[in-house]
C-alpha cells in the first residue's frame, strides 16, 4: 500500500519570495494535510547530503548552490498516495512544461530555481522526512 505521507521542501526562491503560505494554502487546496514544518537555511554539507544522488549530474554544484542561496521550508505532507499526488500537485521539473493549476507553473521561475521539492518515491519520502525531522515519528503509514 502507498505511504500517505511525502516530504516538500519550498525552496529558496519561493521562501525569499515570501510565497510559502501561498504554496502551503493551494497544496491544502488540493487536499493535503500538514504534519511537519520548519524553517532551515541548509549548510553545503547539509544540501550535499540530500542530493548526494545527483554528484554526478553537471548541475549538482549550482543545485547545491541554490539550495544553501537562502532558508528553505522542509513539510510533511498527508494524502491517500501522498508521492504520487505530490508530484502531480507540484508539475514538472522545468515550469515552461509544468501543467496549469501546479506549484511550478504558477511560483517557479526555471529549471534551476524552481520553487519546491517533492520526494519520489515511498521509500525516499521515508528518507527524507527523517533527514529534516529526525526522531520525530513523522514519516507515517
Ligand atoms: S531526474 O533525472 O528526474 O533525477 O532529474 P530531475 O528530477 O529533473 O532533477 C533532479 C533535481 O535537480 C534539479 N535540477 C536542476 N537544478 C539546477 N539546474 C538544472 N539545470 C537542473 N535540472 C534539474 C531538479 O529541480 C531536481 O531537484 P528537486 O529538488 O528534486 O526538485
Amino acid at each position: 500500500m502507498p505511504s500517505n505521507r511525502t516530504l516538500a521542501i519550498i525552496k529558496p526562491d519561493a521562501f525569499g519570495a515570501r510565497k510559502a503560505g501561498k504554496i502551503i494554502a493551494l497544496l491544502e487546496e488540493k487536499g493535503f494535510t500538514l504534519r511537519g514544518a520548519k524553517v532551515e537555511h541548509l549548510t553545503s554539507d547539509r544540501a550535499g547530503q540530500f542530493y548526494a544522488v545527483h554528484r554526478e549530474r553537471p548541475f549538482y554544484a549550482s543545485l547545491v548552490e541554490f539550495m544553501t542561496s537562502g532558508p528553505c521550508m522542509p513539510l510533511v505532507l498527508e494524502k491517500e498516495s501522498a508521492v504520487a499526488a505530490l508530484r502531480e500537485a507540484i508539475g514538472a521539473t522545468d515550469p515552461a512544461e509544468a501543467a496549469d493549476g501546479t506549484v511550478r507553473k504558477l511560483y517557479a521561475e526555471s529549471k534551476g530555481r524552481n520553487a519546491i521539492h517533492a520526494s519520489d518515491s515511498d521509500e525516499n519520502a521515508a528518507t527524507e522526512i527523517e533527514f529534516f525531522f529526525p526522531g520525530q515519528g513523522l514519516g507515517g503509514a
